[in-house]
């Protein structure tokens, strides 16, 4: 039988020898959903790139960034361990990475003719001059622009509750504080993680009432940024002993991979609205294509072609 294409589905241009290169660097890198998502969305584009996944040991992080810089490829983007050490090995930090004190996406840029720096992905041909790295982070944007879209929640005002206070867990909480939200339950099993948070969101955010203890009170969103979920065998990430599932509103878990955890299969039987951390990682890549390519990402294109790698 033929192969069918799904609708979504666009071939992309042929690689040639003008073909340009993105790509993700993790260690370990292989379940990456990224390339299908990437490509889906640079062939929906009609542009001549491709996105690939390198195997990258934090050793090799700074060589392989300058490889990639000299190589001219258009971006990178960057997953577990490399996005704190990533920092320090830009020539430029965009005010996100700075805020958020991680990189997740590179974009190489050269200088032009003027003097301005332009992305290598709009370099209209020609030899570059100088080039330079330049570090975003576009997930912190991607985990609210989730919360808003698939759980159709607004935070400026919201009670939540956070499961976690490791590198995901800090950035959300301080996202969630800079989002308005009215009081902020942080909940980790090492407690000083939680008090640590606690205490930067009280300096850069001292409008937000910050709690390290679950609420007495029902709340609007309880966001699980702990890695508990991720296998079969996990307990769920909260006492519900202390907060039953009921007195949520809402249930985001940022793992997506199971589609359903223990946490959101709990949380739909009390009946609470849930959503998973699939919208995550589509609207990182999205605003990282976007980066790059100065184009709007097909953001339905994506997540049809992300939805097909991870479920199947
Ligand atoms: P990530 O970058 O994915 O956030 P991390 O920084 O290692 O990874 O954070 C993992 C989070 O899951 C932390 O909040 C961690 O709690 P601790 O700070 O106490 O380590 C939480 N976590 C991991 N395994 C856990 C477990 N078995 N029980 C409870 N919490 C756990």
């Amino acid at each position: 039988m033929p192969y069918k294409r799904a609708m979504f589905e666009t071939l992309p241009t042929p690689i040639s020898a003008a073909t340009r290169c993105c790509a993700v660097l993790g260690w370990p890198v292989r379940h990456s959903a990224s390339p299908a998502m990437q490509n889906a969305g640079l062939a929906a584009l009609g542009l001549d790139w491709r996105y690939l996944a390198f195997e990258v040991i934090p050793e090799a992080l700074g060589a392989v960034i300058a490889g990639a810089k000299a190589m001219r490829f258009v971006g990178l983007n960057l997953t577990v361990p490399h996005k704190l050490r990533a920092v320090e090995m830009m020539d430029e930090l965009d005010e996100s990475a700075r805020t958020w004190g991680a990189v997740n996406t590179v974009r190489f840029e050269a200088r032009a003719e003027d003097g301005a720096w332009q992305p290598l992905g709009q370099w209209p041909g020609g030899r570059p001059g100088e080039l330079r790295a330049k570090g975003f982070n576009t997930d912190a944007e991607a985990i609210v622009r989730s919360i808003q879209e698939d759980l159709n929640l607004a935070l400026r005002g919201a009670d939540v509750v956070l499961l976690g206070a490791g590198g995901a867990g800090r950035v959300a909480a301080l996202k969630l504080a800079a989002e308005g939200v009215a009081n902020l339950h942080l909940i980790n099993r090492t407690q000083a993680k939680a008090e640590q948070v606690a205490a930067e969101i009280r300096q850069a955010f001292p409008q937000v009432k910050v709690h390290c203890d679950y609420p007495a009170a029902p709340v609007d969103l309880l966001v699980n940024g702990t890695s508990l979920g991720l296998q079969p065998q996990d307990a769920l990430p909260l006492d519900e002993q202390r907060f039953p599932l009921s007195k949520a509103g809402a249930v985001y878990d940022m793992i997506y991979r199971p589609a359903e955890t223990p946490l959101l299969r709990r949380a739909k039987a009390a009946g609470c609205q849930t959503a998973n951390g699939l919208g995550m990682l589509l609207y990182q890549g999205a605003k990282a294509l976007e980066l790059w390519s100065g184009r709007t990402a097909p953001v339905a294109v994506m997540r049809a072609a992300l939805q097909r790698n991870v479920y199947g």
